[in-house]
């Protein structure tokens, strides 16, 4: 840690070295815990054994320290791992799970948020560091009949979230908020910053839903905005399975993902409560597109619209998620057997499942690295939850996840049995070699293929070009040919 600081110190003219201080934290700064932690969505690994954290977090202020960062942390043979809003299912942005441990530095951008709107070009430039909260805020103060088709929980960093794609309430209509990025800002292994035109169609591809992280860092990202309607309409109802959920479910299955794609019904089946159809006029609310993201994110529409600007989420409780795409309706005896499993586990469990078809039809797997488009019906996520941090306890849920997902293969997509890559799961295989030259394609394709599909050797191409040494890696990064 004091070799990078040191390293740090030296690219930096003298009068700048004090707020070079105060950006670098290592273990021994009294700040280091808390800013470890403060953006971690997922606590299970307070516990554990089997993770290092970085030796030095860096919370840069100017693109120069990031840059600075790159070029000591290549030149000490540490590793880096960047950090936006903390979301990733794994903790990859802040922990590293290698053996023998790798040293990395940690880039917290936490204060490189700026939100520019341009609304006569309905573009928005929005820093790395923002969260998808603060841009619906940003947006809703621009105009009211803009919006952004990305996610629904406001406190994900769009950083990661759409370096990997990115959905929410509007994929049926828009895609994904991948699919809406124009221009981006990108620092590369060599600390350049690239926009566009400068790093080539071939790595703009790239970054939009493959996994960012494995080219580089993400400074900003140009949007394109959307238009909404001044008023949409929302709903919110609860079914149990005395009431008929299994036959509404599966009437849902054949039909959610053919209807107009104005509309998207979520399903949501868990073991404490349910949700389903059966709907009436008096269950829709008319809200504007701003109130909407409230709704979905579970505060009262009526609620003052800076709630969206809450970075810290104050109640965290471990998770494990897994996820799958649906090509053919699910038969109803297959539809009990979830609920069977869901009942036989004590903590909160859900099956979110996300209708596609719509937009999602007409855009090409190849568009973009985000290959999950015509002929799934819909996107399922595995969540459960649980707030005992006891290994004992993680083991336990992690393995019930385990069973759901063994359960669910007769009837979800196979060579490859996809998965989206922003619910990120390192069951599903790692980069254990992960210095050069022991990289192994063979070893990441059993991953990677599940993420990326035919997109996989194209992204695997274009790293070999741009990240010969694979100096931005982690555990489950876009390998080198070899
Ligand atoms: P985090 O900072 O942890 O980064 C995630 C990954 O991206 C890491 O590998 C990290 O290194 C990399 N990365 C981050 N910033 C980068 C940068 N600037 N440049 C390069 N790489 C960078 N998804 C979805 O599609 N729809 C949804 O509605 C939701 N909802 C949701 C709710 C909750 C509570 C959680 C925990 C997660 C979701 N997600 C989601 C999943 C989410 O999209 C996914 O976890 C994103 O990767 C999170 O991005 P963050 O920047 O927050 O995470």
């Amino acid at each position: 840690a004091n070799t990078f600081r040191d390293c740090m110190a030296t690219t930096f003219a003298s009068q700048e070295l004090p707020i070079i201080e105060t950006i670098i934290l290592t273990s021994s700064s009294s700040k280091y815990p808390q800013v470890l932690q403060s953006f971690q969505q997922n606590p299970r690994w307070l516990n554990s054994s089997s993770s290092t954290k970085p030796v030095a977090i860096v919370t840069p202020l100017h693109q120069s320290h990031i840059q600075a960062a790159i070029l000591c942390t290549n030149k000490l043979g540490m590793h880096l791992r960047v950090r936006s809003g903390g979301h990733d299912y794994e903790g990859l942005s802040y922990l590293s799970t290698y053996t023998p441990p790798s040293p990395f530095v940690m880039i917290d951008l936490n204060q490189l948020r700026s939100i520019h709107i341009n609304l006569a070009h309905e573009t928005a430039w929005v820093q790395a560091g923002a969260t998808l909260g603060e841009l619906y805020y940003m947006i809703s103060k621009a105009s009211g009949v803009h919006g952004y088709p990305a996610g629904i929980c406001p406190s994900v960093g769009v950083g990661g979230h759409i370096s990997a794609g990115g959905f929410g309430t509007m994929l049926r209509k828009f895609g994904t908020a991948a699919d809406h990025v124009v221009d981006a800002y990108l620092i590369d292994v060599n600390a350049n910053i690239l926009d566009r035109k400068s790093m080539g169609e071939d790595l703009f591809w790239a970054i939009r839903g493959g996994s960012a992280t494995s080219f580089g860092i993400i400074l900003a990202w140009k949007i394109k905005l959307v238009r909404v309607p001044p008023l949409v309409t929302g709903f919110n109802i609860q079914r149990t399975l005395e009431e008929g959920a299994t036959m509404l479910i599966n009437k849902w299955q054949h039909v959610a993902h053919k209807l107009h794609q104005d509309l998207f019904i979520r399903v949501v089946a868990q073991n404490h409560g349910g949700g389903e159809l059966g709907l009436e006029a008096k269950d829709c609310i008319e809200m504007s597109w701003i109130q909407s993201t409230l709704y979905f994110a579970g505060y009262n529409k009526w609620d003052p619209a800076q709630v969206l600007l809450n970075r810290i989420t104050t109640y965290k409780s471990s998770f494990k998620a897994k996820s799958d795409f649906v090509m053919d309706p699910i038969p109803e005896i297959g539809l009990q057997g979830i609920w069977k499993m869901l009942v036989r586990e004590d903590a909160l469990a859900m099956v979110i499942m996300d209708p596609y078809g719509g937009r999602m039809n007409e855009i090409s797997e190849y568009e973009t690295p985000f290959p999950h488009r015509k002929g799934n019906l819909y996107n399922i996520q595995y969540l459960v939850k649980w707030d005992d941090n006891s290994i004992e306890a993680s083991n336990r849920h992690v393995n019930w996840m385990r069973m759901l997902y063994s359960y669910m293969t007769p009837y979800v997509s196979t060579s490859p049995r996809a998965a989206y890559a922003n619910y990120r799961d390192l069951d599903l295989g790692r980069n254990q070699k992960h210095h050069i030259p022991n990289t192994s394609y063979l070893e990441a394709s059993v991953w990677g293929f599940k993420y990326f599909k035919g997109n996989f050797k194209r992204l695997a191409q274009i790293k070999t070009r741009v990240d010969p040494n694979n100096f931005f890696r982690n555990e489950q990064s876009i390998p080198t040919l070899n």
